[in-house]
């Protein structure tokens, strides 16, 4: 389930950088939510973070909302943690006096969420007894604060009182939801789907794979901070936002995309049912029935590229090679067998047979190493994403 953060929003000039929060945010697949004061919208008019997050934008504790009579308790308790960036110094004071006049700050004292403040403000605005007494009350509380930094401030004034950076704040806030960063830096490449091997110009050899591990596997390593390409072949999903996808049909063309990343990756995760072979002959148009049966009852195989093999033998010191094995019978002693031959470093072992896995929402696996099988529970393809991230960084 995806977290929510609800962003307060305050009336100040750093209020575009939270545009950028949005952004990080999201990246980590985290759902952002806006909540703005009256004033603010003076600076930023709500489209933009309705835009933005594709989430309506709260602004009037009394706007009429079919549906959700009660706003600030509906928002209170949609929120994960309730994040205001910016945050002036007239907010912070209403915060710290449990002032309630207007729907952000009647949300923030209805919220059971964690309150995270980004203070931004003038240097002496900032200074102000009276600002660091709330700041203090504040901090008494268990609301966090996420200080502001020195430097050149919009007013001309130089001092304490500037946002602190958007990757700061993202980051922190991603600590406090415990969102895994654990794959920042590292380059992952995930294969999916099936591929498709043309015998004419409307028939072709397929399997059913859905693509649905492969992408799950690709969104989890982007949520945890990858840098990942997604090469699949067709498939019913739409691209991984903040992944690279490259959509291809054959074998041969998965192989040419696949050679041109993975010396560079971390951690590759092959999970397309690649077809083995392929039509040695691809007719031009339509082969007729009646005139074309012997190329139609006859359609000589050959083989495709192995694309786990051949990789895994290219494997160098530090890489992870992960591989799938959908069998009907005898998973681990085949699971293994690829193991061995392929030159992984795991294999993702899983029953076919009666159906089961492809197109599922859900999958139950063995985990195959040289010298060990782990079992999992049945559970979501999303879950086994980050299983077997845990597994390829544990490798
Ligand atoms: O040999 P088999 O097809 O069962 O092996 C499955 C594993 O090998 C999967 O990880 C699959 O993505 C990979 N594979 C491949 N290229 C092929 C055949 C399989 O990368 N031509």
């Amino acid at each position: 389930m995806k977290k929510t953060v609800l962003i307060g929003v305050t009336a100040c000039v750093a209020i575009y950088k939270t545009c950028e929060i949005i952004r990080g945010l999201q990246k980590a697949g985290v759902r952002a939510k806006v909540v703005m004061t009256e004033h603010s919208t003076n600076f930023i008019n709500p489209t933009l973070f309705r835009s933005l997050t594709r989430e309506p934008v709260a602004v009037g504790l009394f706007d009429d909302r079919p549906g959700d009579p009660i706003h600030h308790i509906s928002l209170s308790k949609e929120a994960d943690l309730f994040l205001i960036a910016p945050c002036t110094a007239n907010v912070i004071a209403k915060l710290a006096h449990g002032i309630a006049d207007d729907l952000l700050t009647t949300t923030a004292l209805a919220t059971k969420a964690p309150i995270v403040i980004a203070p931004a403000m003038n240097v002496n605005m900032y200074e102000n007894v009276a600002t660091q007494e709330n700041m203090e009350t504040l901090r008494s509380r268990g609301i966090a604060f996420i200080d502001a930094e020195s430097g050149y401030l919009a007013c001309g004034d130089v001092g304490k009182g500037r946002l602190a950076d958007p990757s700061v704040i993202v980051s922190a806030v991603l600590e406090m939801l415990e969102v895994k960063r654990d794959l920042e830096g590292k380059r992952v490449l995930v294969t999916a789907g099936p591929t498709v091997e043309p015998i004419d110009a409307v028939r072709f050899i397929s399997n059913p794979s859905s693509g649905k591990t492969g992408f799950a596997i690709a969104e989890a390593a982007v949520r945890r901070g990858a840098d990942v390409t997604l090469v699949t072949g067709p498939v019913d999903l739409d691209d991984v936002e903040g992944a690279k996808t490259v959509r291809v049909r054959t074998a041969c063309e998965m192989f040419l995309e696949v050679d041109t990343v993975f010396d560079d990756a971390d951690i590759a995760v092959f999970t397309a049912a690649v077809s083995d072979f392929r039509p040695s002959i691809v007719a031009d148009g339509k082969l007729k029935k009646g005139i074309d049966d012997e190329a139609l009852t006859r359609i000589e195989l050959v083989e495709n590229p192995d694309i786990l093999a051949t990789m895994g033998k290219r494997k160098r010191a530090g890489q992870v090679v992960v591989g799938f094995a959908a069998e009907t019978g005898d998973v681990e002693a085949n699971a293994r067998e690829k193991l061995v031959r392929k030159n992984a470093d795991f294999i993702v072992g899983n029953d076919v047979s009666e159906g089961k896995a492809f197109g599922a929402d859900e999958n139950q696996v063995l985990l195959v190493t040289k010298d060990d099988a782990k079992p999992l529970p049945l559970m979501s393809k999303a879950d086994l994403a980050n299983v077997i991230l845990d597994a390829a960084l544990e490798q």
